[in-house]
């Protein structure tokens, strides 16, 4: 019998693999993955408790993230996020990726914002009509962008699948609120691969507009590294998963 897992990946598979050859399939076979990551817990995947414990993130140089590959192709990764108590995933870009977070430990919330918007896009043609072109090549020059700030969600084990897709809500930070967090996530395509798709970080310039605001690409912060740490869950590469 196969794990529930699995499962999940499976259908992670059929979902993204199939996007372009059968699009009238994509949300359905999107929304049964939700439906499926909805059920996951911190129990499926075998996830290491010691995780939970506070005493586990002060030793010394223990990184403030760790994380746990469970699967990657050309098509999806999979692994476990785990952040250390009041720690932050920052923000951070999905190019052209879409997303699905499920809480299995611990509480997190989720801070998202979106580009070309309706709205960013009106803040960026009035720059245009005022005549603000040597601010629009600032900008660019210094990676600047304008951004709509499109959710903030606090999300525990109870809570549903967190999604982001390649236009909406593809920018997000992560942050653990009290104790330790942990979540899986799920990522189409994978970041690196089969191209180049790089992680880009950001920080918060200013506000320019309700809910709009410039973020700014900055190299990973000093504050943030990760390390890694094995799976032990249900074996995902003794069947044939495609
Ligand atoms: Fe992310």
């Amino acid at each position: 019998m196969s794990s529930h897992i699995l499962n999940v990946l499976k259908q992670a598979l059929i979902t993204f693999s199939t996007k372009k050859s059968k699009p009238d399939t994509f949300t359905s076979n999107l929304q049964a993955l939700i439906e499926l990551l909805d059920k996951t817990t911190a129990e499926h995947v075998n996830f290491p408790t010691h995780f939970l414990n506070p005493d586990t993130w002060t030793h010394a140089g223990k990184a403030p993230v760790s994380c746990i590959g469970i699967f990657e192709d050309d098509q999806v990764s999979m692994g476990i996020f785990i952040l250390k108590p009041n720690g932050k995933l920052p923000l951070h870009n999905h190019p052209q990726m879409h997303g699905l977070i499920k809480v299995i430990a611990g509480q997190v919330k989720i801070v998202s914002y979106s580009l070309n918007t309706e709205k960013t896009k009106e803040v960026d043609q009035k720059g245009i009509q005022d005549d603000d072109s040597v601010c629009i090549r600032h900008r660019q020059k210094h990676g600047i962008v304008t951004a709509e700030l499109t959710g903030v969600t606090i999300a525990n084990s109870s809570s549903p699948t967190c999604t982001l897709e390649p236009d909406f809500k593809n920018l997000h930070e992560i942050q653990s609120l009290d104790g330790p967090a942990a979540f899986l996530d799920i990522l189409a395509p994978p970041y690196d691969y089969p191209i180049a798709r790089h992680c880009s970080y950001y920080a918060r310039l200013s506000q320019v507009a309700p809910s709009i605001f410039r973020l700014q690409e900055i190299r990973s912060p000093s504050w943030y590294w990760t390390d890694s740490y094995p799976y032990t869950g249900p074996d995902l590469y003794e069947f044939n998963v495609s």
